[in-house]
């Protein structure tokens, strides 16, 4: 089992113990928002991973360029140096004098312009930059980048870099969805072009699906991870998410509410600790992090073979997923046809995936998930002990806007001798929360 050898011994200190700068108290401990953990802990600490770092900002023409100020900002709050760059396009959207001033420096427009190139000239700002982030990048950068265009100050920065290129790409859904920005962006990635986003949501064209520009502090955190090497570092975690689907026949199926959110949160939050993570996934339609491979799977043994495949490699289990208890003994392998008033399914149980991992020789640190409606705690330990877990954490489900398919969730964590209660707040605040809590424990249990 790999245990994070590089984690600085003071950062759970500082999360847990720091003044609630942003924070609010809850219990005698401390919670951040987790926006602002990361960048609480380090700056406390004189430790800021971006400070001083040189990050060339392009800006391409989308309408989330107008996030643009805000990131610059941003950056320069974690004590990163910010050149902007901006094609023709991005000024129709928000003019440079606007990014020269919360820059404090110079915007670099013009490729092809002589005064620009005797002050700063495309080679140095190359070679200046350490890093390049592309916020917004339109569908159209995504293409020039991917066919190694240099019609313009920032594509031709772009191929003349040695610096890692990082995209954040925004843009109306069916702009994503085209097959030809999904073979670009593929492409791009097979190259090791960083992509940060896009989430999904309302999109400035009123359409709803996946193509939004990350928020400036999801970007910052997602530099910020880049930098870093986080507590979980080479520490592999495995983590299912979303329902499973139980087969009736060819047309119906038995499933649940789950969304996977918090599942895919927890992904992203353990990722963002520096973990290694690998998700097995039911049927959702969410984006899984950047880096983090995929197992798709359809139904309840599915899934049971898939974790079971893996998790001998692995050091933590995170088992989110809302797997169906039980599945139809039998497929009917054309549609059922209506009948009397009343049918009968007969049922049989599902492979037990946790218990079956928590059960194992040498199992990996193992954490459950839970969703009840009353009793949580009681439910809790009980789970905990029978299945031999070291944590579980369960949710109440049943009240509205909580819980399955909604973005917020509430937590009781617990373990043998101990648990914490994290209130309400959107799913990937508590997934960072939880992260750290399992990262402590599985800390304490590696030492033993
Ligand atoms: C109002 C408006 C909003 C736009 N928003 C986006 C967007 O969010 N994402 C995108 O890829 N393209 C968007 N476009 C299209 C780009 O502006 C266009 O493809 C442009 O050529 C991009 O140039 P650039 O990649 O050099 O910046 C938008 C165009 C208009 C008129």
């Amino acid at each position: 089992m790999g245990i994070a050898s590089n984690i600085h011994p003071l950062w759970y200190f500082t999360v847990f113990r720091d003044p609630p700068v942003h924070g609010y108290k809850n219990g005698g401990m401390l919670l951040y928002h987790s926006d602002f953990r990361t960048t609480l802990s380090f700056n406390n600490m004189n430790l800021n991973i971006l400070t001083d770092k040189r990050i060339l900002l392009g800006i391409t023409g989308g309408i989330a360029a107008y996030k643009s100020a805000e990131l610059v900002r941003r950056l320069r709050e974690q004590g990163a140096q910010v050149r902007v760059v901006m094609t023709s396009a991005a000024t129709e959207f928000i003019t440079p004098l606007t990014l020269q001033v919360v820059s404090g420096q110079r915007v670099h427009t013009e490729l092809l312009d002589s005064e620009a190139e005797a002050a700063m000239g495309h080679i140095e700002l190359a070679r200046w930059a350490e890093v390049i982030l592309i916020a917004p990048a339109t569908a159209d950068f995504l293409a020039k980048l991917a066919y190694g265009h240099a019609n313009d100050l920032l594509s031709t920065i772009c191929l003349a870099t040695v610096a890692p290129i990082i995209v954040a790409p925004a843009m109306n859904r069916q702009m994503w969805q085209a097959k030809s920005t999904q073979a670009n962006y593929m492409r791009l990635q097979n190259w090791g072009i960083h992509c940060l986003g896009p989430a999904a949501g309302l999109q400035a064209c009123g359409e709803t699906g996946v193509g939004r520009m990350l928020e400036p502090m999801e970007l910052v955190n997602g530099l910020i991870n880049l930098f870093k090497p986080g507590p979980l570092a080479g520490v592999k975690v495995l983590i299912t998410a979303g329902p499973t689907r139980e087969d009736i026949d060819p047309v119906r199926f038995i499933s649940n509410r789950s969304s996977g959110k918090m599942g895919y949160a927890v992904a992203v939050a353990a990722q963002a600790a520096g973990a290694a993570v690998t998700l097995v996934s039911g049927p959702v339609s969410l984006t899984a992090p950047v880096g983090v491979p995929v197992i798709s799977v359809y139904n309840a043994q599915d899934m049971f073979e898939a974790v079971m495949a893996q998790v001998d490699e692995m050091d933590i289990f995170i088992a989110a997923a809302a797997v169906a208890d039980y599945r139809p003994v039998q497929l009917a392998t054309h549609k059922l046809k209506k009948q009397e008033s009343q049918l009968q399914l007969m049922l049989e149980r599902t492979p037990d995936i946790l218990a079956a991992v928590a059960a194992l020789p040498q199992p990996p640190f193992t954490v459950g998930f839970a969703a009840e409606t009353n009793n949580l705690l009681d439910y809790a330990r009980d789970k905990l002990q029978r299945k031999k877990l070291d944590m579980i954490a369960t949710n109440q489900v049943g009240i509205t806007g909580l819980g399955f398919d909604s973005d917020e969730n509430a937590l009781s964590v617990c373990w043998v001798d101990g648990s914490v209660e994290l209130p309400r707040n959107s799913k990937l605040s508590l997934a960072y929360q939880l992260i750290e809590i399992i990262t402590q424990r599985y800390q304490r249990r590696a030492k033993f």
